[in-house]
């Protein structure tokens, strides 16, 4: 094994999971339905017609879990609070019994020196909000300051971070937009009220978190540093347009108190914003929760769908191409890939750390790797070196990024356990530890052991 560069003092070191793809119980203690249930049960949504109603069965066996990375060495632990489990209908009073279940995690973390990192939202909306609009209402956003207050007020002394959502460009694009993800409605453009009811949900929480929390209160967004096909000036407008709905649309609004220029896509005027919301929007955070899974490669739109190979969008990106959207997804070549087909480029992470730097400047607060991570073709048994040489490529881009001083506070690996991954159901591993879904026995896989070595020799 080869030593990592060693991390500054107090960097945090940690894994991942989201609500919905570990929990299962999704009837348990009085858990109302979420939107993914419902996309779940339709037919032909997601990948084998899995569902997450057992997923890893973490609501019974979080004990082992807390004991799994425990003996992993990590000091921290990014998890997500299911909504419907608290407020089952979206709205009122708290379910006790929902809160109970994340005190008694968030108390056995902090038993074994695990820092806990709190998701209020990784896209698991009641069901009950969504019929009455879901996102798409401006209402929902209340409905959110509403529950994160309820889960500040019991847990608010005792957690380290608070990130109000996981990435809702993912959210908006897929769920609203596209309908790949739940709620499964394909509102292209006209999903943008989502995204802003997002921001806005933010902005409504973290003024309900401040004063409640002893803690930082952060914003999760995924970002994909974005490569033009070729230098030529129409896939660099391509390429500039997709970056202001990638990377720009849920950032901008929130550091720097206003929205990306949209006009590429026809969007001249945004008539849901009323006034104020930015300044809500723009409300100060602690600290920016980086994913980064790998880069785009743009080109300007072609007459006909030409989706080709390995890119990020993957299928998605014909429809976006059938929608008229004035880009178009390319493959990236020469680049090992994961058994998601996207590419492996750790030097993007390098570029995209000190792109976000440069570009926000002091406006930035620090950063947190909330999450990174590959899924491989994992067996029992079968060593998962594709997964090591990543994570290891990865934290090496990283660390030549705090060299040149971008601030990085911490980094957690996607994910502990192999999970529900969304449309792809159980067919995308990413855990560190192996799950058997007919048994639910866990299986600490070549990477945890990895990780745990490495860990060992940072301070
Ligand atoms: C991210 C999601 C996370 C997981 C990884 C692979 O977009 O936040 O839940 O699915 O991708």
């Amino acid at each position: 094994m080869r030593p990592l560069p060693v991390f500054p003092p107090g960097f945090r070191w940690g894994t991942a999971t989201a609500s919905y793809q570990i929990e299962g119980s999704v009837r348990a203690d009085g858990r109302g339905a979420s939107i993914w249930d419902t996309f779940c049960a339709e037919p032909g949504r997601v990948k084998n017609g899995d569902t997450g109603e057992t997923a890893c069965d973490h609501y019974r066996r979080w004990p082992e879990d807390v004991a799994l990375m425990d003996g992993l060495g990590v000091g921290a632990y990014r998890f997500s609070v299911a909504w419907p489990r608290v407020q089952p209908d979206g709205r009122g009073p708290a379910n006790a019994k929902g809160l109970d279940f994340y005190e008694r995690l968030v108390d056995a973390l902090l038993e074994r020196g695990i820092a806990p990192f709190l998701t209020l939202y990784h896209w698991d909306l009641p069901q009950a909000l969504e019929d009455l609009g879901g996102w798409t209402d401006r209402d929902t956003a209340h409905r959110f300051a509403d529950y994160a207050a309820l889960v500040a007020d019991r847990l608010g002394d005792r957690v380290t971070a608070w990130i109000t959502l996981n990435e809702p460009f993912v959210h908006m694009s897929e769920g609203y937009s596209l309908g790949s993800h739940a709620p499964g409605r394909a509102l292209l453009l006209d999903a943008l009220p989502a995204a802003h009811h997002l921001l806005l949900g933010h902005g409504l929480a973290v003024r309900a978190l401040r004063g409640r929390v002893t803690g930082d209160i952060m914003l999760t967004n995924n970002y994909s540093p974005v490569l033009p096909a070729t230098g030529d000036p129409a896939d660099r407008a391509a390429a500039d347009a997709f970056d202001a709905l990638q990377n720009r649309l849920f950032t901008d609004p929130v550091l720097l108190g206003r929205y990306p220029d949209l006009t590429a896509y026809g969007v001249t005027g945004l008539p849901f914003v009323r006034d104020g919301d930015l300044a809500l929007i723009a409300s100060p955070i602690d600290g920016l929760g980086v994913n980064y899974y790998s880069p785009t490669r743009i080109a300007a739109p072609a007459q006909a769908p030409s989706h080709q190979g390995p890119s990020v969008l993957g299928e998605v990106g014909d429809r976006i191409q059938e929608a008229g959207l004035p880009f178009q997804d390319t493959p990236i070549e020469g680049h090992p890939v994961t058994a998601f087909g996207w590419p492996v480029v750790p030097d993007a992470l390098h570029t995209l750390l000190t792109g976000l730097r440069d570009d926000y400047g002091a406006a930035l607060p620090p950063i947190t790797i909330t999450e990174n991570g590959c899924s491989s073709h994992d067996e029992p048994g079968r060593p998962d070196d594709d997964r090591v040489a990543y994570l290891d490529a990865h934290l090496r881009a990283l660390h030549r990024a705090i060299t040149d001083g971008v601030d990085v506070r911490g980094y957690f690996v996607w994910s502990l356990l192999d999970n529900f991954e969304w449309a792809e159901g159980y067919s995308q591993r990413f855990g560190l530890v192996h799950v058997d879904f007919e048994t639910q026995e866990r299986t600490p896989k070549a990477s945890y052991h990895w990780l745990r070595a490495q860990l060992e020799s940072q301070p």
